[in-house]
């Protein structure tokens, strides 16, 4: 019998319009989305008010995307939809050092640095010593292992977001490890940070009661033939935001030591070993 168009049969009404030859993913992906979004306009039995709110809020988050800001993107993130995407797609063996989201601040090309460098190019900030060992999953040192590195700087901000204030590269780097797998370099320890909130997606985290702080933490990815690529971050764990990063994205196991260095060289210390899974 053919679906009309009924409440009760609304899915199939919609799903079973989808040409017999079309592509069997993209088949499998709208059925889905089609079957999801009409149990939810089912199950909060929206208004044509709330539709029109919606569809207002959609257009606004686009108009305010430029080639730096991608509003979709951190509705995505704030929605928690970023890091379960990254979840399910980097399933990784107990003991692996975990992913976690990219974020919009990583630029390629930054500059390759001598192991032991430092990254803070604008004198601000509480110096940090960052070192560790890239390692297998059996322990053994991972040579050649390239880690690109960035940070915001003591005010909470990257350099791109601040292109006239700070200087180019400022908190970043790229350092190769030798035979022994071991990474050192100097930064600043990072600062807590809201991200761009005077958008829509500032907006929905207000209207939720929630901030749009993320806990400090230094950005990695780490990448070594043979190995799945690691995207990352080390956070400071006495962070006030810790528990509620504006996108979800600590892990336990990425709370790392940022201690006291007696060294005399830098005010803290993060000692932090990577974990490579092979491919
Ligand atoms: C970041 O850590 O740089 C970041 C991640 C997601 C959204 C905004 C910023
Ligand atoms: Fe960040």
């Amino acid at each position: 019998m053919f679906p009309y168009f009924k409440e009760s049969s609304s899915v199939d009404a919609v799903n079973s319009r989808i040409a017999p030859d079309v592509d069997a993913r993209i088949r499998e992906v709208m059925t889905s989305l089609v079957t999801h979004l009409h149990a939810f306009v089912k199950d909060v039995q929206l208004t044509p008010q709330e539709w029109d709110v919606a569809i207002d809020y959609l257009t606004r988050t686009g108009q305010i995307c430029t080639t730096e800001r991608q509003e979709f993107i951190l509705l995505s993130d704030t929605l928690g939809v970023s890091m379960l995407v990254d979840a399910i797609n980097n399933r990784r063996p107990p003991g692996a050092t975990e992913n976690t989201v990219l974020g919009p601040f990583h630029v390629s090309g930054a500059p390759s640095r001598e192991m032991g460098a430092c990254i803070s190019l604008d004198g601000k900030g509480e110096s940090c010593l960052f070192e560790g060992t890239v390692i297998d999953l059996q322990g053994n040192p991972v040579a050649a292992a390239c880690l690109d590195v960035w940070s915001d700087n003591a005010e909470g901000f990257y350099d791109v977001q601040q292109p006239d204030i700070q200087p180019k590269w400022n908190n970043r780097g790229v350092f190769t490890t030798g035979a022994d797998g071991k990474y050192r370099f100097v930064g600043i320890k990072p600062v807590s940070y809201p991200i761009p909130h005077d958008g829509p997606v500032g907006k929905l985290l207000a209207a939720l009661g929630r901030g749009p702080h993320r806990p400090a933490h230094m950005h990695f990815i780490v990448k070594a033939d043979g190995f799945q690529n690691l995207i990352t971050h080390t956070f400071v764990g006495d962070d006030t935001y810790i528990k509620r990063d504006a996108v979800f994205g600590v892990k336990e196991t990425l709370v790392a030591p940022y201690e006291r260095n007696d060294d005399g060289e830098t005010l803290w210390r993060s000692q932090f070993d990577f974990v490579m899974t092979r491919v």
